[in-house]
């Protein structure tokens, strides 16, 4: 089916990224979250990063200005119903995502496709909560969205090979490429990515490097962008954590255990830069 317009669940910092590129690639975007501050700061970080995109000279003003036009805000999640695609991209637990999914059922097309930016939790239990497993799939985008190129796509056990091609379209669409991956915890980039991010506070906790040469040693050393400490308070602890819990339980291995440097971070409230202090301080 043709894609045109997209509601999207969650105005944060994926939701926002994800309607920026959504925006960006033409397609008509409404843009839904709980509160209307939540919004606001949304509206106003894409604008940010599009400012920043024309200073650059990566898009014009005028194009700007075009994909601005075509966000549309509602603090009704239902009014997001009569999309071609729903994104959900709300926050990372899945008692709320389900619930989600729930109260837009009935204001649903028949043809609409579902889809969850979830990080790591079962594209296939999620979707067997709906009404249409079969139109259901993952489409995990990397942070920050308008920059990374990659979206993970995952198929659930139900979904079709249609959905599975039309959302392929989709991303090449947003000018990312896709990396298909099967519905296993934490698919492949997280199932990768976090592990060494847990070891590396496993290094920390052990005393074998301080935060700074850690992430000197795997930046300089092996040319990532980022530390991993630095990344893992990009991300969010609590995101961290979380994800290294789904791979421990949904693979019942120790070698997914969570640092216990990572846990308590979290528990003090150190969540990384969102909260202004992680394995650095931002305030
Ligand atoms: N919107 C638009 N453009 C942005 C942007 C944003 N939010 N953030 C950065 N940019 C642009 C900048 O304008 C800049 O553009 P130019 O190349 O034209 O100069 C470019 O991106 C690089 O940004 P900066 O110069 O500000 O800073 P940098 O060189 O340090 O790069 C970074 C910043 C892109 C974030 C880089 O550090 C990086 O790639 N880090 C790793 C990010 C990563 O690994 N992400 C994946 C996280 S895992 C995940 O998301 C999955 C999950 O489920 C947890």
């Amino acid at each position: 089916m043709g894609i045109k317009t997209v509601g999207i669940v969650g105005a944060g910092q994926m939701g926002n990224g994800i309607a920026h590129v959504f925006s960006l690639a033409g397609y008509d975007v409404t843009l839904t979250d709980i509160s209307q501050d939540s919004l606001d700061r949304g509206l106003a970080t894409i604008r940010k990063n599009m400012d920043r995109q024309v200073t650059k000279e990566k898009i014009t003003a005028e194009t700007r200005d075009d994909a601005m036009s075509r966000i549309r805000t509602t603090l009704q999640v239902t009014d997001i119903g009569p999309s071609d695609l729903i994104v959900e991209a709300a926050t990372e637990r899945e008692t709320i995502k389900t619930a989600i999914f729930e109260d837009l059922q009935p204001h649903l097309k028949p043809e609409t496709i579902l889809t969850s930016n979830t990080s790591s939790i079962s594209i296939t239990r999620l979707a067997s909560r709906t009404d249409r497993p079969e139109r259901f799939m993952g489409l995990h985008f990397m942070n920050p969205v308008p920059v990374m190129k990659l979206v993970e796509l995952i198929r659930g056990i139900a979904t079709d090979e249609e959905t599975y091609q039309t959302m392929l379209q989709v991303v090449d669409s947003l000018g990312k490429t896709a990396a298909s991956a099967e519905d296993f915890p934490a698919f492949i980039v997280n199932r990768i990515l976090l592990p060494m991010i847990n070891e590396a506070v496993y290094t920390l906790y052990e005393g074998v490097g301080n935060v700074r040469s850690i992430d000197t040693a795997l930046k300089l050393g092996a040319a990532h962008p980022m530390g991993p400490l630095e990344l893992a308070d990009f991300i969010g602890l609590d995101t961290c954590l979380a994800i290294m819990n789904v791979l421990y339980d949904g693979l019942a291995d120790t070698k997914y255990r969570p640092c216990p440097l990572l846990t308590k971070y979290v528990e003090a409230g150190w969540l990384g830069r969102k909260s202004g202090r992680g394995f650095y301080d931002y305030r």
